[in-house]
């Protein structure tokens, strides 16, 4: 089996430099430019750390090839093939970012024949770095992580996020998916307003669970594997195996709990990341 540690660390690297960028401009006036909705916001830095990103890996990995959200923003085909492919979004959380609401994340995943082998989220203010690599655990700040294991939905903390999509259809199906969730009851809803540390608080077993529909894979790759690796499990919104780009995901304590959020919440239609 191929070792991807020197990747991990060459990843976890770059992200430490690239968050320096994040942070000088994080209290600065930023020029906003609106993407696919009022809600979807790109700034010069997300498209500068992700450049910075993508030229340093490329540097030392000829042969790797790359997804970044801001590259197809801008028309790049997004082509997830078999090669070794590093999974990017330069800052998961960019309305936050806009409005120095301190949650803002570097997201990096890295895949082989379309299996993830390690995923970073590197909290930039908060300075929380979780990582996990395939069958070796996953860590926050060198701590090992640990899911809640709860099975139970009524004492669930869930996170969730309204997301970009802005249409009537999106709008009441997240808001009424709330509503159901509310009153199952579970202990209380969240939203931190990035993917990826919302998912990684599931692995933390700070809550018990995530689930999203709307966001993209670069949104939520790199957690995926977090979570799975703090012992949750992650699956689709209709309960089925988890599909990175399909744009719906749970992520959970447990199977219970993920199966229990599947019969509750409905999705809207999205066309998927891979889609031609
Ligand atoms: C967004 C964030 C947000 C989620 C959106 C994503 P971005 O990513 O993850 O929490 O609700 O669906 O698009 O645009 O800040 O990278």
């Amino acid at each position: 089996m191929a070792d991807w540690t020197d990747c991990l660390n060459f990843g976890i690297s770059v992200a430490k430099q690239a968050s320096e960028i994040v942070l000088s401009a994080f209290q600065q006036q930023k020029e906003v430019k609106l993407k696919s909705s009022p809600a979807d916001l790109v700034t010069e830095t997300d498209q500068r750390v992700e450049k910075i990103l993508i030229s340093a890996i490329r540097t030392k990995y000829p042969l790797h090839r790359f997804i970044g959200e801001e590259s197809v923003a801008t028309g790049e085909c997004l082509e997830w093939t078999d090669s070794p492919t590093w999974i990017i979004d330069p800052i998961d959380g960019t309305v936050n970012f806009v409005h120095r609401f301190p949650f803002v994340a570097i997201s990096i995943a890295f895949t082989v024949n379309k299996q993830t082998e390690f995923g970073i989220v590197y909290s930039c203010v908060e300075d929380k770095l979780f990582y996990a690599q395939r069958g070796r655990g996953a860590f926050l700040n060198g701590e090992r992580l640990h899911a809640s294991r709860q099975e139970d939905i009524s004492r669930c903390v869930v996170v969730t996020e309204i997301g970009a999509e802005r249409d009537d259809l999106a709008l009441s199906t997240m808001t009424s998916n709330i509503f159901r969730l509310l009153k199952l009851p579970v202990h209380g809803v969240r939203a931190l307003g990035t993917a990826a540390v919302d998912m990684c608080q599931v692995a933390t077993g700070g809550a018990d669970a995530y689930y999203h529909i709307g966001m993209h894979c670069w949104d939520i790759a790199a957690s995926a594997i977090i979570v799975q690796e703090a012992g949750g499990v992650v699956m689709d919104t209709d309960g089925s195996e988890f599909d990175m780009m399909s744009r719906r995901v749970i992520a959970a304590s447990s199977a219970e709990v993920a199966r229990r959020i599947a019969q509750v919440i409905q999705a809207f239609p999205c066309r998927r990341d891979d889609e031609d």
